[in-house]
């Protein structure tokens, strides 16, 4: 199964109507997603908690590491550079966080506030090789920007 993005967006949007809090949107956007690809293995957000750090948030799949340094992993990258991670092999990305051995590809999202700051990264990572494209990258900044263009 493949996610139809634009049915998704649809449904988040209505889901989360006149929702503001961070940690429900983030929760809502990751159930949906999760579910809705086969492709996606981990799905899940890391929040900035403080500057330069990532932390766990609302995830769906096995354990996910809790704290990630901005100068580490892919999360990491997306954080730091804020541009979307296209990783058709994580064991070529060099200082992948390897939290499950099964994952083969990742893609990673910085999430922005209304003022255009870096409030978290969206991370999806995938079993299967190369799974993600630019389509998915375009899709899953708008449904961002959606979502949470509004804080
Ligand atoms: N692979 C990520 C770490 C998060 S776990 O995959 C959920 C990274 O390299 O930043």
């Amino acid at each position: 199964m493949r996610v139809n993005y634009q049915d998704l967006a649809k449904t988040v949007a209505a889901l989360t109507e006149g929702e503001t809090d961070e940690v429900a949107l983030m929760a809502t956007v990751v159930c949906e997603l999760h579910h809705a690809d086969d492709r996606f293995d981990w799905t899940g957000f890391y929040r900035v908690t403080e500057p330069e750090v990532l932390k766990i948030g609302p995830y769906q799949g096995g354990h996910g590491c809790l704290v990630i340094p901005f100068s580490r992993g892919v999360c990491g990258a997306a954080a730091r550079t804020n541009e979307t991670q296209l990783v058709d092999d994580v064991e070529a990305f060099p200082g992948h966080i390897a939290c499950s051995s099964s994952t083969r590809s990742e893609i990673v999202l910085p999430v922005h506030n209304a003022k255009g700051a870096v409030i978290g990264v969206l991370d999806i990572d995938s079993d299967q090789p190369a799974a993600f494209d630019e389509e998915d990258a375009m899709a899953l900044e708008s449904l961002l920007a959606q979502v949470f263009g509004k804080l």
